[in-house]
């Protein structure tokens, strides 16, 4: 029999592959994803713990279920309510505490095991809780067969974080850094394009900082494992995030360099321009050596396009602080980035600091940056108008006749194009720039080539 299973998913890609994951581990079991909440036989809370107040979104979000819960009680079924993911480890007990309607509080690093701990549900009394570290790590057990994920693929190929930067809960909700063995990680993504991915991309919370079990003894890093990926027939696209700039090391450089299929965008978080902020965040690292290693980048891989993350508003971020993350912004050049007021996260170094930055400040400075990084992604998207790019199409657009895929530099392009090319890439002349799209045409015939007779 068929259950219905609700998964919605907050936060990072690495969740939204998590909940890929889970419904896999949940398929042999009978449950298949639907989109409402509503009549759903389980439904999970996959949740993300970075951003201020998230156990409070959590909070209001299962109040909304608890009454859908009732109501499909008052017509004699049952509804299993989950929470999963870092609020979930950051929480734990606390979560069947405040909202005790809850069945199960699932970390992380234990979502494989949903079907032992649904089957606990009716004999426990309070709910169940599994927020622990297993020896194993999950990727061991979690089934091979999953659901196709379509033309552009996640798969987590790193995990957890030993960096600790001091704004960051990310080493206490996913743990310690791991690696997947590479063959398992080649496996997967040669199951991922049977399934018809065309584009993998590499997922970690510090992915570039893999160092995994070779398939014959020894260890690679990222750039060893991008190379074996590249080999995959039919795997058209790499990319990878998120990364850390002191693990960018010369073999992941040289990929950029020799791996036409590794796509010339990177996601490399700076958080600040200052030295004295990066070493107050224990980045490691300074202003200096992310230009330096930007300036690498570069001369690997011409047309690299980099995004970034900020935080602003950092404990004793002065002016002359903000003015080098302006000076940085604007001497690198950005093609998007993310950009956010400091909040401080209960539990890790900063958030006790005393030289706390009033929000107004924070506000200015977020405001400032946010201007400039706008105009840099517009210039991008501008520069590309007249040019040809080979474009991943990936599902339909907005209008009929429409397809919507992605540039090499991640910006989504939309052209007319018929609906049986998806999973094609295509030559694009791109006409027209919005700030986070562009359009286009064609540049071939719109018409799929006729197959082949063979003799
Ligand atoms: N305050 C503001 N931004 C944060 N980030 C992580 N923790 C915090 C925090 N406490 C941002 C960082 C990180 C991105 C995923 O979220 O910029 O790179
Ligand atoms: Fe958090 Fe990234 Fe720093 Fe790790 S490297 S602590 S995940 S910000």
């Amino acid at each position: 029999m068929t259950k219905r299973l609700y998964i919605k998913t907050y936060g990072c890609q690495m969740n939204v592959y998590d909940s890929a994951r889970m419904a896999d581990v949940l398929a042999p079991l009978g449950y298949q994803r639907t989109d409402a909440a509503e009549g759903a036989d389980l439904v999970v809370l996959n949740t993300c713990h970075i951003r201020e107040k998230a156990a409070e979104k959590v909070f209001s979000e299962l109040g909304g279920i608890r009454r859908l819960k009732a109501a499909r009680r008052r017509q004699g079924e049952r509804m299993l309510i989950a929470v999963a993911g870092c609020v979930a480890q950051a929480e734990g007990e606390e979560i069947l505490r405040r909202a005790p309607f809850v069945d199960i509080v699932v970390g992380p690093q234990a979502y494989h095991r949903l079907p032992e701990l649904i089957a606990r549900v009716p004999v426990a009394e309070n709910g169940v809780v599994d927020t622990d570290f297993p020896v194993e790590p999950k990727f061991d057990f979690l089934p091979e067969a999953a659901a196709p994920q379509g033309v552009s693929a996640f798969l987590s190929v790193q995990e957890g974080c030993d960096k600790f930067c001091t704004f960051c809960v990310v080493p206490y909700t996913r743990g310690a850094e791991f690696s997947r063995p590479a063959g398992q990680v080649l496996a997967e993504a040669r199951r991922l394009v049977c399934g018809g991915a065309r584009e993998i991309t590499l997922l970690g919370q510090n992915v570039n900082a893999y160092h995994g079990d070779a398939p014959k003894g020894g260890i690679w890093g990222l750039g060893a494992l991008i190379r074996a990926l590249a080999e995959i027939p039919g795997l058209e696209r790499i990319r990878y995030t998120t990364s850390h700039p002191r693990d960018m090391d010369d073999e992941l450089i040289a990929a950029h360099r020799d791996v036409s299929r590794l796509m010339p965008f990177l996601h490399l978080p700076v958080q600040s321009g200052s030295d004295h902020v990066l070493a107050a965040m224990n980045r490691r690292h300074r202003a200096a050596d992310y230009r330096r290693t930007v300036e690498r980048l570069r001369r690997a891989r011409p047309d690299l396009a980099l995004s970034s993350d900020f935080i602003v508003g950092f404990p004793g971020e002065t002016d002359a602080d903000f003015e080098a993350t302006l000076r940085l912004v604007a001497e690198t050049g950005f093609a998007q980035a993310f950009s956010f007021k400091y909040s401080p996260r209960p539990g890790t170094p900063a958030a006790t600091a005393r030289d706390q930055v009033p929000d107004a400040v924070k506000a200015e400075r977020l405001a400032a940056l946010q201007d400039l990084l706008h105009t840099q992604q517009v210039a991008f998207n501008e520069g590309a108008v007249g040019k040809v790019m080979p474009v991943l199409f990936e599902k339909p657009g907005r209008y009929s006749g429409q397809l919507v895929g992605r540039s090499p530099y991640m910006q989504s392009v939309h052209a007319e194009v018929e609906d049986g090319r998806i999973g094609e890439v295509l030559p694009v002349v791109i006409r027209a720039a919005l700030p986070n799209s562009l359009s286009g045409e064609l540049a071939i015939d719109n018409k799929p080539a006729p197959a082949r007779q063979t003799a």
